[in-house]
């Protein structure tokens, strides 16, 4: 079993009966999926589970985790997914795939948050190894750019992972990727970028996770807020 595998398992084990669970996006995000399906097949766990992508979607279907859609939600329960780097203070940047905005959804609106990482993705800032990606609306990303080039940062636009065209993500937006000039704590970056017109969401989860399991070498360590 791999790092990511026993983290998701770890997770699942999180998950009551009758709960209602937000599903996350990525590979580890997909593990958790199918250990959650397992324990609805075997165990018999009754659960209303809601996708935060496309991707995730699809994963809930191939493993037979039946989904309901946002739309019907109010509250969730628990929200578990993956993130792409974590700090100290438990504020994460996401969004290296496309689904910024059903995650941050999900997030927001779950009473628990547990995110699921290896110890690669511990990092001092935000920004450290990944640039922060940014949902613009396709006609708004030059102005979003002229917004950020007042503030001393530079961005440019995400390309598609063939590398001739740009990204779109599931929700039709542009991806404008920063890098950031100095180092920004996590709260200050969060109010920065929530306050330029025309970005649809970004990658900075500041305040939402309630727990990280970080999985080094066979070994899971859970950080609570
Ligand atoms: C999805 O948009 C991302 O935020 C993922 O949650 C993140 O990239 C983690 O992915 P892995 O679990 O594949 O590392």
């Amino acid at each position: 079993m791999n790092d990511k595998q026993l983290v998701a398992i770890q997770a699942a084990q999180h998950v009551q009966d009758g709960m209602v669970v937000g599903l996350g996006t990525g590979s580890t995000a997909n593990y958790f999926i199918e250990e959650l399906a397992r324990r609805h097949r075997d165990e018999g766990l009754h659960i209303t589970a809601a996708a935060s992508s496309v991707a995730s979607t699809i994963q809930a279907q191939t493993h037979g985790l039946p989904l309901v859609a946002l739309e019907h939600l109010g509250r969730l329960d628990l929200y578990v997914d993956g993130a792409d780097e974590v700090t100290t203070n438990l504020a994460l940047l996401k969004g290296r795939g496309y689904d910024l905005v059903r995650e941050k959804l999900l997030a927001r609106a779950s009473e628990r948050f547990i995110v699921l990482v290896d110890k690669s993705k511990l990092v001092g800032h935000l920004g450290e190894k990944f640039p922060i990606p940014l949902e613009v609306i396709p006609f708004a990303w030059q102005l979003v750019q002229a917004s950020l080039q007042q503030l001393g940062i530079a961005s440019s636009l995400r390309q598609n992972a063939a590398k001739d065209g740009w990204a779109i993500t599931s929700h039709g937006s542009l991806v404008l990727e920063l890098t950031l000039p100095k180092t920004f704590k996590s709260d200050e970056l969060n109010r920065l970028l929530n306050d330029i017109p025309g970005i649809v969401e970004h990658g900075v989860f500041d305040e939402l996770a309630d727990a990280v399991f970080v999985a080094d070498n066979g070994q899971v360590e859970e950080i609570w807020k």
